[in-house]
């Protein structure tokens, strides 16, 4: 190859690499799989090799580690790296804007508001926009030069990309968080398992364990990734005089900026940033710890200044912890609807993501044991958003000395029968089927679902009483119920017999899709009962399917279809279909529609808003039926996003990404034209 075309390569091999690192670092969006990325990189390297005067240090190549060091040097702040003050509660943001108001004799404060990340606090100095040092946080006066092993996180930019912005300022500090993503965080813990090396507790853990290698070839292998929140110290450019501006130029500058970052009025707007991001965090591929507030205004910020080691002018607005510590006094085992076996911790009441957990998932067996999880232990709950609580670690050191091993039973605890556990799967089963009380309970409660048959008001504690009272075996008995057997039951009033009458005559108009869910077949989630009704359109003809009849319905597999056909095969689970129908269940009809011709098939449309026609649900319901998919998120897959009143971020990020934004007219016209 000519050096000149060796040269437009290399020069576009980094560009593209570059460009793939913020594709998943920033916009949680990786384009191509690993293993092309690799392929990149390793021609860009092999350019390198065959051409050495092509070789730079801001090469993304050079981002693999060097020789191991002796230790960290000290470095001592040229501007100190402080920390926030926190609020936990309403209360406090609103004394946090008072206090900020009545400081500048303001009615209302404009505030930058933006994610708190879960990572590490890092500076990093850029000279003539070359990188040239990176910092830990330390005291906040001194911290570890880590240069070597900044380096090596992908997204962090070698050189500031001066193409639109203009002059480059001659040494400027930029400040933010290092830390790692939930998935990277969960592939090293696979990797240190299969090596038999020990787990990190969380993705913080995790990121700061790898920064703080000495040998950086280890924190290159270890996928970290950057966030920057702030300026500190610039000298040759004058800077934006608001915050999000500063933050704009960072961005341009290369750097990953959170895309969450707003900037609201007053006191109002930031509880709202707070509610929303709250919503959202679980869906965010990487930990935050709450949401911070910062008065925009650059010059108000240096009027209002600082008091001991914090900022008057910002506050971090702290979520309530999805950790904390309890001790574990027993291991119950519960019996689920298909039979599985779950081991669940009884935990002395604990406090832990905004409410008081007493009980905790330990998922099965195998957990248990690769937790080593024993009664009488100390252990850290662990509750995400509307996640059910699980037991994530023990704490080892405080282990009594008569902590007791689990046994999982031999025989169902609630009907007797024995367990089982297929070669291929984690959960022990009881093989009692429907003759097993807990299989039963569990299966009407699938049924009556809000999803399913949606009974409204047939909740567990019924029942479980119509169920132990041996008024109902199956869901069709619940269409034989009347006034005087409902009447029976504990606290049951006539007017709330009615309205459960009322409610379950109501539920036999149906749709055939909910009426497959309701079923509760193995492996049929709602997707697939509806794809199964779209495909066969009457039930008599699904009922007539083999393996590979249902096979062709889009996304059934093999597993699948030999759930179902082994469901239909049973005589009882076929009586109680034709006892439902004869009751009176019933849904309309239709030619079935090959999964090709449906209008929407294959196109991603994401809600957001509030419709004034339709209710989120129906919505997405509309849409299925023609063959969408509706996702929570926004993503540059998503085809259309609807936005209805109140459209917040997701709105936004369509409008970055250039995605089609329908109104609710438009919505309606395309769904029903
Ligand atoms: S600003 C002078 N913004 O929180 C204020 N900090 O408790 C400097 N952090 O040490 C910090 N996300 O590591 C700021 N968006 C954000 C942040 C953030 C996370 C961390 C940072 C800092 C700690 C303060």
């Amino acid at each position: 190859m000519a050096i000149d075309t060796a040269t437009t390569r290399v020069a576009r091999l980094r560009a593209e690499i570059e460009r793939h690192n913020r594709l998943y670092y920033e916009l949680d969006e990786p384009a191509i799989p690993d293993a092309e990325y690799d392929q990149l990189f390793r021609e860009l390297q092999s350019l390198e090799t065959q051409y050495p005067e092509l070789l730079t240090l801001d090469s993304p190549t050079q981002r693999v580690g060097g020789a191991p060091l002796k230790y960290f040097a000290e470095v001592q702040h040229r501007t100190p790296m402080l920390s926030l003050n926190n609020a936990f509660s309403e209360e406090e943001v609103r004394a946090f804007d008072s206090r900020v108001r009545e400081a500048l004799g303001v009615v209302e404060v404009e505030y930058a508001v933006e994610l708190k990340f879960d990572g590490l606090a890092i500076n990093l100095r850029y000279r003539d926009g070359v990188f040239v040092q990176g910092t830990t946080r330390g005291d906040g006066s001194t911290g570890e030069d880590v240069t070597e092993n900044l380096r090596t996180v992908r997204p962090l930019p070698l050189r500031l990309h001066d193409g639109a912005v203009g002059d480059l300022p001659a040494d400027v500090e930029v400040r933010g968080e290092v830390l790692m993503f939930n998935r990277d965080f969960d592939q090293l813990n696979a990797q240190q398992r299969a090596n038999g090396d020990k787990e990190f507790v969380n993705p913080r853990n995790a990121a700061a364990g790898s920064l703080r290698q000495l040998d950086s070839r280890i924190t290159a292998d270890r996928h970290l990734s950057f966030f920057a929140y702030g300026v500190g110290l610039c000298e040759g450019l004058a800077l934006p005089r608001q915050h999000d501006g500063q933050m704009a130029l960072l961005q341009q500058w290369g750097f990953p900026v959170a895309l969450q970052r707003r900037v609201v009025s007053g006191v109002d707007g930031l509880l709202d940033y707070y509610r929303e991001m709250g919503e959202q965090r679980a869906a965010l591929p990487f930990a935050i710890d709450g949401v911070v507030y910062k008065v925009n205004d650059m010059a108000l910020q240096q009027r209002l200044g600082f008091v001991a080691r914090a900022p008057r002018f910002a506050i971090a607005h702290k979520f309530p912890a999805e950790e904390a510590m309890t001790i574990l006094l027993d291991i119950d085992v519960q019996v689920g609807r298909t039979g599985a076996l779950t081991p669940v911790a009884r935990l002395a009441p604990v406090f832990v993501g905004g409410v008081t957990v007493t009980n905790a998932t330990l998922h099965n067996e195998d957990e248990i044991r690769r937790k080593d999880v024993r009664i009488g232990d100390t252990v850290i709950v662990r509750r995400a958003g509307d996640v059910i609580p699980e037991v994530a670690r023990v704490v080892l050191e405080r282990r009594p000395a008569d902590a007791r091993e689990f046994v999982m039973p031999t025989r169902c605890p609630v009907c007797g029968s024995h367990v089982a556990r297929a070669d291929d799967e984690a959960a022990w089963r009881c093989t009692g089927g429907l003759f097993c009380p807990a299989q039963r309970k569990q299966a009407l409660l699938h049924f009556a679902g809000r999803r399913a048959m949606n009974i409204d008001g047939l909740g567990d504690k019924l029942v479980e009483q119509l169920v132990d009272a041996n008024r109902v075996n199956t869901p069709a008995d619940l269409y034989e119920l009347g006034m005087s057997a409902l009447l029976s039951l504990e606290r049951m009033g006539e007017k709330s017999a009615l309205n459960l009458l009322d409610a379950i005559a109501h539920s036999k108009h149906t749709t055939l899709a909910r009426f497959i869910f309701a079923l509760g077949i193995r492996n049929v989630g709602e997707a697939t009962a509806r794809d199964m009704a779209r495909h066969f359109g009457s039930l008599d003809k699904l009922l007539a399917a083999d393996v590979a009849r249902l096979q062709q319905v889009h996304d059934v597999g093999p597993v699948v279809a030999q759930s179902m056909v082994d469901f239909f095969a049973e005589a009882h689970n076929r009586d109680v279909i034709e006892q439902l129908r004869r009751s009176g269940v019933v849904w309309d009809e239709h030619e079935a529609q090959p999964d090709s011709i449906l209008p929407f098939t294959g196109k991603i449309f994401v809600l957001t808003g509030t419709l004034a026609a339709l209710s989120r649900q129906q919505a997405k319901e509309r849409l299925e039926a023609l063959g969408a998919k509706v996702s929570g998120s926004v993503s540059k897959k998503t085809d259309y996003v609807v936005a209805g009143l109140e459209s917040g971020s997701k709105l936004e990020r369509a409008q970055q990404l250039g995605i089609a934004v329908l109104s609710e007219d438009e919505f309606l016209s395309l769904i029903e034209g």
